[in-house]
């Protein structure tokens, strides 16, 4: 490889600083062209590393990029420029003394900063981002999260363009208006923190507020800062703090620990949002939700990255990570607790089961292609190519795994050690498997490899029932294909979570072979060899097992059930998640028949049986509704393609359109009474009970739409869906509608993205939804129109929700479109990832991960692809970023 290459960093190289930062003192000159930042640093040689001593710890050298030095002092003296060096991403003082204060004042220009990484501007406030490595661009320091100080923050701007001024902590002074018409705050962060908590926001914001007393009795201050006229969308947010605040303390006993919390939403944001001590900035997308703007998807999150960073404050900002290869630490950590406290507020099953369609989905993928890495990475070009799901949601499943080892008791057990021994400290993922072994006394040795090894373990199944000795032997093989790096895997600690069912479809008590009584009817086995057998007895009669209740680990799991098996489990199992299951694994085989009976030229036909099964569950009144929309929502294109070899785009396609029009034919009357009894426009509630009938109700909308073309039953459909689009108040049920629509050429298509645009033109995050709904649309057309959208003037290709919304909704949402055989997709997007990386590279580099996947697909789609992704390599300038996705996914 050209040695001018980035340069992959190792876990294996770890070293702990040579110095330490006990203090900072910050003072920010806030301008319309420059920002000035003077940094005072209180620095020591690290005492762990060596005795104190007057000759220090060596060289220092700063992190820092994009800005412009200005001076340096050393215990008062200013430096000349000989005395240090300065290099395109680091400041070098070839030998301070043992302890000693550092002045560094630089210069940045924010206004420039399209990378939204550091210091920046959005929508003429000002805003930053350090996480990860964002605090370099603002001064020189040791920007990394072993390095813990405490900050004091004071920020001085012109008093009428930036009226509020916030950081960490709490504020502690405040100057009125000076002469020049600037003013004057300083803040303080009483807690030692990495710099990649650091912020500063100001600008022209208003606010919400509310209060939360803990459970000891503390009143802290609870605000909700956003742009003036969004006051009227924070209701929801706020009430998910404060519900977040009091599950924490219900569950694992953690309380808020300064006077105040705030939230500052911003529309410009590369991620979600961002845990920062005290003052969280959040993506507007994850604040900003009312009925007639938001979805019920939109509310749900909220909810949940609301929850997610609030609950950082213990599991990433009072125990953090030693080093980036530690982030699933605090990230899988805290996914786990927001899916937890999800599933308390709502449905359990229906969380899990949204949850692990999402893994699926997204982190499957990425486990057996190019980027597959442990949640553990051992190596990284470019830290923020990490922040992936498969540190974050595969992490939260191996958390989970814990949680299901040790019992719920355990767990928390475990979680008070960690806290116990790491508050304060930055700490490593061995450090937490270790609290929760050392806490229980459950061997976690083994279990270690989910840390380590990358890829979806595989699990063969088979059972066999011997009616003479009246037992029952599952015979459990495991393997693990390779991924980059990782020829060979050794077998890892999979909790088997199982019940056995009768004829009758009750669970039977469960008894191994050597266990003197059944224990329970619903139980966890230990699978850590690669084959292993487990004996049941007292078993009678030939069970149906129900085998992984709850998807109790991330793994691919194959047994040789029938298709009755299937459709008794889909009717009997006391564990919902596997009742969905099974009729997923139904639908995906009898899918992957017709794919290829497509490809055989063979005529298509869905099994009576399965449509029978569906309308079963349509008209049972017994079911969530919640639970239903799931159970009736056919597998994506997505996921049957990950099930082929080769994945053959549009015989998925196809097929899939197929069978939804099938099922809407024979189940027509159904469909019909199922949206007309949940219909109507009942009063607005966010419940679970009233977002499960939304979601059912548009579920049977869908299913009609697949009739738009066959006739008076499709007039019919069309009516019943143009009439919801205009006379819907919830966004939920107006977005169902035109989604519709939108894949259709009737002529009501563009009344009605016409009407909801000019509806909806003043609110960016509405019109994301305009932009992500034209570019996921079926019609043949849509490439076009996605490129003519990009003209559009509320299109901005600065702003990552409208790229996420237009580009990403049509690479990663529209699976026909974009890998249409002409290769005009794969252009368009290999076109925008250029232009996005001289912007934002963070952002380039999501979009050019969709071409991850190429070795996927047949010969002429790869050879397009694999085009593409060498154009973006050959490209000078690339960003570390891109070039790291790009590079690996062609090796
Ligand atoms: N730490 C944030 C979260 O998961 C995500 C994030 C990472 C945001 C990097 C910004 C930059 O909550
Ligand atoms: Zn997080």
């Amino acid at each position: 490889m050209d040695k001018n290459a980035p340069q992959a960093i190792h876990l294996k190289d770890y070293a702990p600083p040579p110095y330490l930062i006990d203090t900072v003192d910050l003072a920010f000159d806030l301008g319309e062209d420059v920002t000035r930042v003077q940094s005072k640093l209180a620095m020591r040689s690290n005492p762990a590393l060596a005795p104190a001593s007057a000759t220090g710890g060596g060289p220092l050298v700063l992190d820092g990029q994009d800005m412009r030095l200005v001076s340096v002092a050393l215990d008062g003296r200013a430096l000349d420029p000989s005395e240090y060096s300065v290099g395109p991403d680091s400041l070098t003082l070839p030998n301070p003394p043992a302890d000693f204060i550092l002045e560094i004042v630089t210069e940045l220009r924010p206004q420039e900063n399209t990378s939204l990484s550091g210091l920046y501007r959005t929508s003429g406030n000002f805003c930053t981002q350090c996480e990860a490595e964002g605090f370099r661009k603002i001064t020189y320091f040791l920007d990394r999260p072993d390095v813990m100080a405490r900050y004091r923050t004071t920020i001085t701007a012109d008093a009428m363009r930036y009226p509020v001024m916030l950081s960490n902590g709490n504020l502690v002074a405040a100057s009125k208006m000076e002469a020049d018409g600037r003013h004057t705050v300083s803040w303080e962060d009483p807690f030692a923190k990495p710099s990649y908590l650091f912020a500063l926001v100001a600008g022209v914001l208003v606010h919400i507020e509310d209060t939360h007393v803990t459970k000891s009795g503390r009143t802290v201050a609870l605000r909700i800062y956003v742009e003036p006229g969004n006051q009227d969308k924070c209701d929801h947010a706020m009430a998910s703090l404060k519900k977040s605040m009091t599950w924490d303390e219900e569950v694992y006993g953690l309380e808020y620990d300064l006077d105040i919390f705030m939230i500052v939403a911003v529309g410009d944001f590369n991620m979600g949002a961002m845990e920062n001590k005290g003052l969280n900035v959040f993506n507007t997308k994850y604040v900003l939700a009312k009925p007639e703007t938001a979805t019920d998807t939109d509310f749900l999150g909220v909810e949940a990255v609301v929850a997610h960073e609030y609950f950082h404050n213990w599991t990433g900002n009072r125990v953090t990570c030693r080093d980036w290869f530690q982030l699933s630490l605090k990230e899988g950590l805290t996914v786990f607790r927001d899916q937890e406290f999800s599933s308390d507020m709502h449905s359990r099953p229906v969380k899990r089961i949204a949850d692990v369609q999402r893994l699926r989905a997204a982190q499957f993928p990425e486990d057996s292609g190019p980027m597959a890495h442990p949640i553990r990475p051992d190596s990284y070009i470019e830290i923020n190519n990490f922040y992936t799901t498969t540190v974050y949601e595969k992490g939260a499943e191996v958390v989970r795994m814990i949680h299901t080892l040790l019992g719920a008791d355990g767990f928390r057990k475990g979680m008070d050690l960690y806290f116990q021994r790491h508050d304060g400290q930055a700490v490593t993922c061995d450090d937490f498997v270790a609290a929760m072994a050392d806490a229980t006394s459950v061997d976690l040795g083994q279990f270690r490899r989910w840390y380590s090894q990358a890829g979806t373990p595989e699990l063969d199944v088979t059972g066999a029932h011997d009616a003479a000795a009246r037992t029952y032997r599952l015979t459990v093989r495991q393997s693990c294909p390779p991924t980059p790096g990782q020829p060979v895997k050794q077998p890892f600690h999979i909790p088997l979570a199982l019940g056995l069912l009768d004829p009758s479809g009750a669970d039977m008590p469960l008894r191994l072979a050597g266990e003197a009584a059944p224990a329970g009817t619903s139980r966890v086995l230990d699978v850590m060899e690669a084959e292993q057998v487990f004996d049941f007895v007292d078993v009678a009669e030939a069970p149906v097992p129900s085998l992984l209740r709850g998807f109790s680990a991330p793994v691919k799991l194959r047994f040789p059930h029938g298709v009755d098996d299937l459709t008794f489990l889909m009717a009997n199992d006391s564990d919902a998640f596997n009742r969905w299951e099974a009729g997923q694994t139904l639908a995906t085989r009898l899918m992957l028949d017709l794919v290829a009976d497509r490809a055989a030229g063979r005529p298509l036909e869905l099994s009576p049986g399965f449509i029978a099964a569906f309308g079963k569950i349509l008209k049972d009144p017994t079911l969530d509704p919640a639970f239903a929309a799931q159970a009736l929502t056919l597998p994506s294109e997505g996921y049957l393609g990950q099930q082929m070899p080769v994945i053959d785009v549009d015989g998925i396609h196809e097929v899939r359109a197929f069978c939804r029009r099938a099922i809407a034919t024979a189940l027509r009357d159904d469909l019909i009474a199922t949206h007309r009894a949940l219909g109507g426009n009942e009063p607005f509630a966010i419940d679970a009970a009233a977002i499960g009938r939304r979601s059912l109700k548009n579920l049977a909308l869908g299913y009609l739409m697949a009739l738009e073309e066959s006739g008076r039953e499709g007039t019919e459909a069309v009516e019943l869906c143009v009439g919801q689009f205009h006379n819907a108040h919830a966004m939920t049920d107006v977005i169902a509608a035109l989604g519709c629509l939108a894949d259709t050429d009737l002529p009501q298509r563009e009344v009605a993205l016409r009407r909801f645009y000019d509806l909806w033109k003043d609110e960016p995050l509405v019109v994301d939804k305009w932009f992500s709904i034209q570019a996921m649309s079926e019609r043949p057309g849509t490439l076009e129109e996605v490129k003519a959208l990009l003209g559009h003037p509320a299109f901005e290709i600065r702003n990552p929700n409208k790229v996420y919304a237009l580009i990403g909704g049509f690479a990663g949402g529209n699976p026909v479109r974009f890998h249409d055989i002409g290769g005009g997709g794969y252009r368009f997007l290999a076109d925008q990832v250029l232009t996005l990386n001289a912007l934002n590279p963070q952002v380039a580099s999501r979009m050019v991960k969709m071409f991850a996947r190429w070795r996927k697909y047949d010969p002429r789609r790869q050879a397009l692809m694999r085009a593409e992704l060498e154009r973006i390599v050959q490209t000078p300038g690339l960003s570390r970023d891109v070039f790291e996705i790009a590079s690996k996914s062609l090796e």
